[in-house]
């Protein structure tokens, strides 16, 4: 068990060190970083760390600016034509981004054997709608525009991308994570045969790049009811699934072979307590058979009551 989110602005303790540093700061210090990992953990009795970092990294290393505003990111230099093929072609995972390495390594001296340390990155698809987009969207419409458009240049981003996020995994698996999670946070706003042509090469990619790597690999999906039967097939050991279909659902299409994780709705944990423990046993009966690991449908937020957080942590534990 452990949250997507898991560091973050609902806690304390994050505010009062953020207060005092930038965001990429703390990123890219590793003392920071593996701080700000640790806080959740000296609170809850959780399974695992999820290194303190974010998706954008490798838009960030490309380049486009990324800044957080209170919308969600904003990048000042969007992705736009072939040329910017180039600035991502140019990124060096181990030179660009070698603070997340460090900040691994430092986390697993910190955590093992005790709890395992999880690295990640975010998909393709999720890389390019940021980068393309130049922010959050409600329906990805450049990004859609340009592979109808130009589907040679889509295709050319997406596999780039992938082949830079195959880079960053294997770098944390190297450092010692225990195992990595691919977000693939957009995905829900493609129609199945959009998600079918344009995400799930792009992925099946990324997961045939780490398959000698040794370690578990997670996909998780935001809007996995349209886009589950695809998933399956991507190559993951682990299907992360959002609160957009139940745990039972979700087995009966990816069968006892694949492990499940997920997926409470997150603003459950707004609700009483004795709510939070009756629909944690329900969720992980609906679990099934197979591999699971619990989680929430999507990541803690800033306005969650971390009082909210701890009972769900504690439901699972004392179940
Ligand atoms: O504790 C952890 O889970 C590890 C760190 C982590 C962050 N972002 C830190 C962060 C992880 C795993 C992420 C993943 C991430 N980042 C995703 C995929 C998961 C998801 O929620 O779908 C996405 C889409 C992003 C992009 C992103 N980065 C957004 C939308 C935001 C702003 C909104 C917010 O939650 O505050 C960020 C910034 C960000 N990444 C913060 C943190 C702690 C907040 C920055 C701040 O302090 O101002």
């Amino acid at each position: 068990m452990w949250l997507m989110r898991q560091a973050g602005r609902y806690l304390p303790e994050y505010r009062e060190l953020r207060a005092r540093h930038e965001f990429w700061d703390m990123v890219r210090t590793p003392e920071l970083a593996v701080e700000v990992t640790l806080q959740p953990l000296r609170r809850m009795a959780v399974d695992a760390a999820i290194v303190f970092c974010d998706i954008l990294v490798i838009p960030e290393a490309m380049g486009a600016g990324v800044r957080y505003g209170d919308g969600g990111p904003v990048l000042e230099r969007p992705f736009r034509d072939a040329e910017d093929l180039e600035r991502l072609a140019d990124v060096d995972v181990e030179r660009d981004v070698g603070y997340l390495a460090e900040a691994v390594r430092g986390l697993c001296a910190e955590v093992h054997p005790d709890r395992a340390v999880i690295g990640f990155a975010g998909a393709p698809l999720t890389l390019a709608a940021y980068l393309v987009e130049g922010g959050p969207s409600r329906d990805l419409r450049h990004l859609k525009a340009l592979a109808y458009r130009r589907p040679d240049l889509a295709r050319d981003l997406l596999a780039g991308l992938a082949d830079k996020v195959v880079d960053l995994l294997r770098m944390q698996v190297r450092a010692g994570a225990d195992l990595v999670q691919v977000f693939d946070s957009w995905a829900g706003l493609l129609s199945p045969d959009d998600y079918r042509e344009l995400a799930l090469p792009a992925v099946r990619r990324v997961m045939r790049g780490l398959e000698r790597s040794g370690v578990p690999r997670v996909l998780y999906l935001r809007g996995a009811a349209s886009h589950l039967p695809a998933a399956a097939t991507a190559g993951a050991e682990v299907l992360a699934i959002d609160q957009s279909l139940s745990l039972s659902d979700a087995r009966r299409i990816v069968g006892p072979g694949v492990a499940l994780q997920g997926n409470l709705d997150p603003a459950e944990l707004l609700g009483p307590e004795e709510r939070i423990r009756r629909r944690v046993a329900a969720m992980i009966d609906a679990a099934g058979e197979g591999g699971y690991v619990v989680n929430l449908g999507q990541g803690v937020v800033p306005d969650l009551p971390v009082a909210g957080v701890e009972a769900f942590v504690d439901a699972v534990v004392s179940r």
